[in-house]
Order: structure tokens, then C-alpha cells, then sequence
């Protein structure tokens, strides 16, 4: 008998074909975002879910479903499921490394050119007609070229941030929890520096950590009040990492002059007061939303999904401790 798994929201059809032969499939494909008491409801009797960042996998939902195996993710970031309880429930998780680095990378440059250049501002500005003449004082912004850039989290994206940065002949400063070996230093052309040390110097500050309780609120008040009046602050890596509410304190005050923003506390609600700054460019966590990168999560989920299930060796495992058949 196939086992029976849960695709927990939209996906593309491919991945769902590509899943048909080894399991009975019931996906999400209306995208409706389940509530907890749907979300337990529905997988009672599945042996697999793929999950994303709007499923919480918790110790309530797994005293649940008993039957439960596997649960994929289809990201990187996996602060939605509790891996103490997949463990003390012998269920395996998985997440998506790799294949979105390029990609997401590849936007937080985009916020840090909008966000630097007031692109936002501007376009707002010529769609409300309200261009009447060319200005010598105009948009004035930040030069990205020759800048330092600060990035928090040298992991792989942030070491992608880095090389990117190369291009427009950037100083680089990187914090991170451990320091990097000295190829990636090298390759990276980035200085490991104190937290401090980084805010104070950055032109941009990008942040690319993985949000979990240890790194709650690691940007804050204390340290965008380090930031250069002039700076700018850039953030797609995972709502909680930094502080809405001081950054949008120190935006109100001038302290810094803007922010590029992927990823919010408590999203899709986002702080009210980033809708009346002018100095933010703010986005809908599509950082890695690229055709193909969004592809390859999903079969990458997938794929993760069918290994679990018939070997119990998916290829991203997450948690190897997990204590098989608790
Ligand atoms: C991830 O992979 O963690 C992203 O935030 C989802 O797009």
C-alpha cells in the first residue's frame, strides 16, 4: 500500500506528477492556509506532509498524527518546525539547502540597489505625474559602488552577498557567530569584525541569519544605533532576526536613512508604520522567487519526501537524532 502524504499548499504540477507514482497524494492546490486544527485534521492519517514557513509543526500537532513519518519543507529556513518534537515523535525533517542561494542573493542585491538609489521613491513619484522638471538635487542617493558593505551571517547566502559585491569594487566586514575558515575569507574578499565594529563602519548592512531563539531580535535598537546616519539597513533572511518596531523607530528619527525589507515579524501583517515611511522598500518574502529556484525547492521538497518515506535517509535531514519509531 502507497504511503499518504499531505502537499500543504500550492505547488507546480510537475512536482505533484513526480510524486504520484511512489505515494496517494491529496494536495492543496486551491492554496488555502490551513489552521493548526485543519492542518492536524488532515494529516491524522498521513505517513508524509511538505510543508512551508505558514505550517507550524509542533508538539500539538504531532500528538495528532501518529502516523506521520516525514515532514519536507519546501525552504531553506526551518524555524516552523520543531525538531525536538519530530524527534520525540520519531519523525524526520527536511529542508531545501542550496538551491535558492543564487537566488536570494541575487534580491538582496535588488533591495540594496533600490533601497540605496530610493528607486521606490522615484517611481512613485513619475507615476503620480509629479515630474515636472529635471533637478541637480534629485532622489539623491547612496553610492552602492566603493561602499562598505557590513553582512551579518557569512553561511552560504551571505558568502554569495559577498562575492556579488566584488563587482562594484566594495569593502566587505562580516560578522558571524563563528568565524569563517580562511579559503572563504579569501574567496569572499570579506573581514571578520566585531558586531559592533560592523555597524559602525557599514554603508549597507544586509543581514543573513536563520531566525530561531538565539537569534530573536539580534538587530535591534542597540545595534541600528551604531548604524551611520547614511547607512541602510537590508533584511531578507527571516522576520524575528531583527526588531520591526526599533527599525521603524530609528526611520521616523532619520537615524539611518532606509531600509530594503523581504521579511517581517508576524508576516504577511507587517508593522504599520513601514506603509507611512517613504524610505522603505518593502517586498512579500520572495526573495527566492524565481521560476526555477521556486522549482527546485518543491522537487527538492519532493524528492526529500519519497527518500524519507522508503528509506528513512532523506538526502537534507535535519535532525539524524531523531529517535525512530518513539
Ligand atoms: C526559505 O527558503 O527559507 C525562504 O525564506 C522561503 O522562501
Amino acid at each position: 500500500m502507497k504511503n499518504k502524504i499531505f502537499v500543504a499548499r500550492e505547488v507546480f504540477q510537475e512536482v505533484l506528477d513526480f510524486l504520484a507514482p511512489h505515494c496517494e497524494v491529496q494536495a492543496n492546490q486551491e492554496d488555502k492556509v490551513l489552521t493548526a486544527e485543519e492542518l492536524a485534521g488532515v494529516l491524522a492519517d498521513k505517513e508524509g506532509a511538505m510543508t512551508t514557513l505558514t505550517e507550524r509543526i509542533d508538539e500539538s500537532l504531532l500528538s495528532r498524527c501518529p502516523r506521520l513519518k516525514a515532514v519536507c519543507n519546501i525552504a531553506v529556513g526551518y524555524n516552523n518546525i520543531d525538531l525536538a518534537a519530530c524527534n520525540a515523535h520519531g519523525v524526520l525533517a527536511t529542508n531545501t539547502p542550496g538551491v535558492l542561494d543564487d537566488t536570494t542573493a541575487d534580491f538582496a542585491w535588488a533591495l540594496i540597489l533600490a533601497t540605496a538609489r530610493r528607486l521606490n521613491e522615484a517611481e512613485a513619484y513619475i507615476r503620480a505625474r509629479q515630474w515636472d522638471k529635471w533637478k541637480l538635487k534629485q532622489f539623491l542617493g547612496l553610492d552602492v559602488h566603493h561602499a562598505v558593505l557590513g553582512i551579518i551571517g557569512l553561511g552560504r547566502i551571505g558568502q554569495v552577498v559577498a562575492r556579488r559585491a566584488m563587482g562594484f569594487e566594495m569593502e566587505v566586514l562580516y560578522h558571524d557567530v563563528r568565524r569563517a575558515a580562511p579559503e572563504i575569507e579569501s574567496a569572499c574578499r570579506a573581514t571578520y569584525v566585531p558586531k559592533e565594529e560592523l555597524f559602525r563602519k557599514a554603508d549597507i548592512v544586509t543581514i543573513h541569519i536563520p531566525y530561531s531563539r538565539e537569534t530573536h531580535h539580534a538587530v535591534g535598537a542597540p545595534e541600528i544605533a551604531l548604524m551611520k546616519k547614511s547607512a541602510i539597513l537590508i533584511h531578507a533572511a527571516r522576520g524575528g532576526v531583527l526588531d520591526d518596531a526599533a527599525l521603524v523607530e530609528a526611520l521616523r528619527k532619520g537615524a539611518i536613512a532606509g531600509a530594503g525589507l523581504d521579511v517581517f515579524e508576524g508576516e504577511p501583517a507587517i508593522h504599520p508604520g513601514f506603509g507611512e515611511l517613504k524610505n522603505v522598500v518593502l517586498s512579500p518574502h520572495i526573495a527566492s522567487s524565481s521560476e526555477k529556484t521556486r522549482f527546485r525547492m518543491a522537487m527538492k521538497a519532493a524528492e526529500n519526501l519519497v527518500a524519507a518515506l522508503a528509506s528513512g535517509n532523506p538526502p537534507n535531514l535535519l535532525n539524524p537524532e531523531v529517535k525512530k519509531g518513539a
